[in-house]
């Protein structure tokens, strides 16, 4: 409540800037010094040990009164900038991450600035949004009426994926019902090659990790088709369902691609195919190819 006679002002509380003059003095020289880092990457080591004190300075209980945004800056500038995991460092060779750019930088800025919620409507970063997911579809071929999202990243990416997958699959109206009211299990199919965010999915979905079943590789780190062949044989006469076979277009630890055109015309194939499926080949050799395989994917 507020008290009678209060002045409307001087209550009012906003997390604007105090002294917009100043903000701006420090996004500028923020901004250089980002500049500065990012050109520096490939002089610096890939990887340094934290010393200790810096360390115990990220590891202090929760802070009980304000620090100037100044200091701030200046913090994170001494700690996360001053040693980094070294992913953006071109003699990273631990794993396979991305690494980001110059332009990523802007682009995560202005949409901060920007700030808008692009869950829908009428503005125009959501046509922006719109207009890339359009550009996607268009650059893999997809029709006109496919929807199209943007994510995070490849964990979240996939999810979507496969919540499509289990939902077209599962017998029911999924949404509605929950998973448990499939008539049978469903089956989900990938190499053993592929990435860990397809196990987490399906356990996030309801399916259990028992749904993904790992078909192995040959010493070539591509899918062994025969045992694809065998594994859906099995799973449909146990009262399985055959809902989704993954392709990989580059793996983490080979960058390697699973025959993806190959396997989705595996029969008894469980997805629907296309009228203009293309005769079965061996295209995926080479980027086009791993293109041409997003293209035929479901
Ligand atoms: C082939 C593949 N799929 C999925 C992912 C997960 O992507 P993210 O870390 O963006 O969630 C990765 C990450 O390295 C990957 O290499």
């Amino acid at each position: 409540m507020r008290d009678a006679g209060q002045d409307d002002a001087a209550i009012e509380e906003s997390l604007d800037p105090a002294d917009w003059e100043a903000a701006r003095d420090l996004v500028v020289r923020v901004a250089g010094e980002a500049v500065d880092h990012l050109h520096a990457v490939p002089s610096r080591p890939v990887w340094r040990d934290m010393p200790p004190d810096i360390r115990a300075g990220l590891a202090t209980p929760l802070p009980e009164g304000p620090t100037a945004l100044e200091n701030v800056v200046r913090e994170v500038f001494d700690t996360a900038m001053a040693y980094p995991m070294g992913n953006t460092h071109p003699r990273f060779w631990s794993w396979y991450m991305g690494a980001g750019n110059l332009t990523g930088v802007l682009a995560e800025f202005l949409a901060a600035v920007q700030g808008s919620n692009l869950g829908g409507g009428n503005h125009a970063a959501a046509c922006m949004d719109d207009q890339v997911a359009g550009w996607l579809k268009e650059m893999v071929g997809f029709p006109a009426e496919a929807s199209g999202t943007l994510t995070s990243g490849g964990s979240e990416a996939n999810l979507v994926g496969l919540t499509v997958a289990r939902n077209v699959m599962a017998g029911v109206d999924v949404r509605a019902e929950g998973i448990a009211a499939a008539p049978r299990p469903l089956r989900f199919y990938a190499f053993d090659q592929v990435h860990g965010c397809h196990l987490k999915a399906v356990e996030g979905l309801g399916l259990g990790r028992k749904a993904l079943r790992l078909i192995p590789t040959g010493g070539d780190f591509r899918i062994d088709l025969a045992a694809l062949r065998v594994a859906i044989a099995e799973d449909r006469a146990a009262g399985l369902k055959p809902a989704c076979i993954i392709g990989t277009a580059g793996t983490v630890n080979a960058g390697q691609r699973s025959r993806l055109i190959a396997a989705r015309r595996v029969p008894p194939h469980p997805l629907e195919h296309r009228a203009d499926d293309p005769p079965m080949r061996e295209t995926d050799r080479d980027h086009v190819g791993a293109a041409e395989c997003v293209v035929h994917a479901d």
